[in-house]
């Protein structure tokens, strides 16, 4: 196996593949059974003060993710301080507190949490302004690392995190559910959650997680939790390479089970072994030189299709003529895996990214970046 040990922050992990806060951590027993499983760390639900009362139903699935209107931890605070962290730690696992939701219940709860055992606190809230003083409280309170989750809700959440990190955060984790988002159960005519609207996690928002986990590590090269909508192995290594010391992984454990830790761990380390590396780190953070380029949307290469020097390279050992490449060509440009009318092909790309078999290369000139 490749070494994928890892630290993020102050906080040291076996291996980077942390299970996010949600219900698969709602107690100490859930935690355990995620770390006996492989997780390399665990954020519990997180804790307030009140204990939360969920609405019904609080969590339907959503294709490859969830959409949920669950609020934080339905336990009262001094059970996770007398029982819960004290069991998962007596397990062996490494736990992160998530605390929420104001600066009055971190102020209460963050040194309890610590002494009650954890490794390291999470502060959450779902307020951006809010943030920044919880950090601050939890980060005078305590001498663990502290780690500030972040939302791709905020407008301004690259000016939060840098912010959480001035006011004492050791890592960021980024990012929670996006929302608020709506699922109608069209028989009933009604919202499929208790609550109406909700919050949206799993495949369809790992794309903005990755942006703003590479915004993140360009704007402040803080340790990063990279968090949203984690589906496969080269996701993990997206994020990684986008600069995350450790991925944060909820909607997938919750539809495929706790079992996929140790799955991901020996396709991650066969990857990587495949891709020449020989440790996990080395991987962290490669393709921020590449994406320093782009300052922002738009930026990138040159409009003229003939200056960025691009050329079609068909693997036929890999193809079998499947005729996806043709079928999906918005321009009707692409005649067969072979051949493209020049004329027409805009060199969009999508037939060498949508080819199953990954047998349709489009190279792009280094020399045009
Ligand atoms: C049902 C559910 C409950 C969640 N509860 C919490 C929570 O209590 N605290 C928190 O910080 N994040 C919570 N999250 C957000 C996750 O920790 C994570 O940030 C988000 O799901 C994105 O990761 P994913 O796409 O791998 O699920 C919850 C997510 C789900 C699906
Ligand atoms: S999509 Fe890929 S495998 Fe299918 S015909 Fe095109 S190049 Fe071949
Ligand atoms: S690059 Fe785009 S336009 Fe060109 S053949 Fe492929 S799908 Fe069609």
């Amino acid at each position: 196996m490749v070494n994928l040990k890892t630290s993020i922050g102050g906080l040291e992990v076996e291996n980077p593949f942390i299970l996010a806060s949600g219900p698969l951590s709602h107690d100490g027993r859930a935690v355990l059974r995620a770390h006996r499983a492989g997780a390399g760390a665990i954020v519990t639900k997180t804790i307030s003060s009140v204990p939360a009362e969920n609405p019904v139903p609080h969590i339907a699935k959503v294709g490859n993710g969830l959409i949920n209107g669950e609020k934080w931890s339905d336990l009262p605070y001094e059970r996770w301080i007398e029982v819960e962290i004290p069991l998962a730690k007596d397990g062996g696992a490494t736990v992160i507190a998530s605390v929420g939701l104001s600066s009055g219940d971190v102020a209460a709860l963050a040194r309890p949490l610590a002494r009650a055992g954890a490794d390291t606190l999470e502060v959450v809230s779902y307020d951006g302004k809010a943030l920044v003083p919880m950090v601050r409280e939890a980060a005078h309170q305590v001498d663990i690392p502290v780690f500030a989750k972040v939302s791709a809700n905020w407008p301004d959440v690259i000016d939060v995190a840098r912010a959480c990190l001035k006011s004492g955060a050791t890592a960021i984790t980024a990012i929670d559910s996006i929302g608020p988002a709506l699922r109608i159960d069209v028989t009933r005519r009604a919202p499929v959650l208790g609550s109406g609207y909700g919050w949206l996690t799993g495949q369809a928002i790992f794309p903005i997680a990755l942006r703003i986990v590479s915004e993140i590590a360009i704007a402040t090269g803080a340790p990063i939790v990279g968090t949203g909508g984690i589906w496969k192995v080269d996701n993990i290594l997206e994020m990684m390479m986008a600069g995350a010391n450790a991925v944060g992984i909820c909607s997938l454990a919750i539809l495929r089970g706790v079992t996929i830790f140790s799955e991901l761990a020996e396709k991650l380390s066969s990857r990587l072994r495949d891709l020449g590396y020989h440790s996990l780190k080395e991987a962290i953070g490669v393709a921020l030189p590449a994406l320093r380029s782009y300052e922002r949307i738009g930026s990138g290469l040159p409009a003229a299709k003939e200056a960025a020097n691009a050329a079609f390279v068909l693997n036929e050992e890999l193809c079998p003529d499947c005729g996806v490449c043709v079928s999906i060509c918005p321009y009707q440009a692409r005649v067969s895996p072979r051949e493209i009318d020049p004329a027409r092909c805009r060199l969009c790309g999508l037939c060498s990214s949508a080819c199953p078999r990954g047998a349709l290369e489009l190279k792009v000139g280094e020399e045009d970046r």
